[in-house]
């Protein structure tokens, strides 16, 4: 079953107990957690502190995407803070593959994403030890910018290459999915879509998740 992880980048953060509730009865499958730095990306958004909030509030595995320089810092705190999965950028470490264990001895699932100007080769040699996949569709550091459309040929060679190697990883894509191209992005191979201002700007989360939900069946 393909899945839809609402970012909470665009909820409204007075009442994020209630937007939380509002995509889980949305059938949102995950919570989509955008944690920048100010440094690795240009803007500041999230904490551990906020991320414990959220594990407080929802049911929902937290997919936490770190944007942050010096990740192994931070990975444990993240993990404490109720983490199911924790993906970091390929570019945002020296030293991947033993990120990677760091993160899996926390007993968190660990993931790896590429901004759209790095190849995939980057991550073959560390595939298998990935639950997770993550292709950048946009640059990271904001939300409501607009899909790249290279970002499509990145999913089928990551597609290809997962299936090709003993990896179990989940594919996912984030930035500027929205009903109208979520199924190019699924066909291309991708298994989980990250959704942020297409959801939580939409008046209705359970339509707009159906409506996803609907174009990937
Ligand atoms: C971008 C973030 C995305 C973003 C998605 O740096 O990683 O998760 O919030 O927002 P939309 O779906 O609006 O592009
Ligand atoms: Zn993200």
């Amino acid at each position: 079953m393909k899945k839809i992880s609402p970012s909470i980048l665009s909820a409204d953060f007075t009442t994020l107990a209630a937007e939380l509730e509002a995509i889980e009865s949305a059938k949102a499958d995950y919570v989509h957690i955008d944690v920048m730095d100010g440094h690795f990306v240009p803007n500041i958004t999230i904490g551990p502190f906020i991320v414990d909030a959220v594990r407080r509030a929802t049911s929902l595995p937290l997919d936490v995407h770190l944007m942050i320089e010096d990740p192994e810092k931070y990975v444990e705190d993240f993990a404490k803070a109720g983490s199911d999965i924790i993906t970091v950028h390929a570019e945002s470490t020296k030293h991947l593959h033993r990120l990677i264990q760091q993160i899996k001895e926390l007993g968190v699932r660990a993931g790896v994403s590429l901004n759209p100007s790095t190849p995939i080769e980057t991550i073959e040699d560390v595939i298998e030890e990935l639950d997770l996949v993550l292709i950048m569709s946009v640059n990271p550091g904001f939300s409501g910018q607009s899909f790249i459309p290279s970002a499509l040929k990145k999913i089928k060679k990551a597609r290809k290459m997962i299936d090709s190697s003993l990896s179990r990883a989940e594919l996912e894509v984030d930035g500027g999915i929205k009903v109208g191209n979520i199924k190019a992005a699924s066909d291309a191979g991708a298994d989980v879509f990250v959704a942020g201002s297409a959801v939580f700007g939409s008046d209705d989360y359970a339509k707009t998740i159906s409506a996803m939900k609907a174009e990937i069946a």
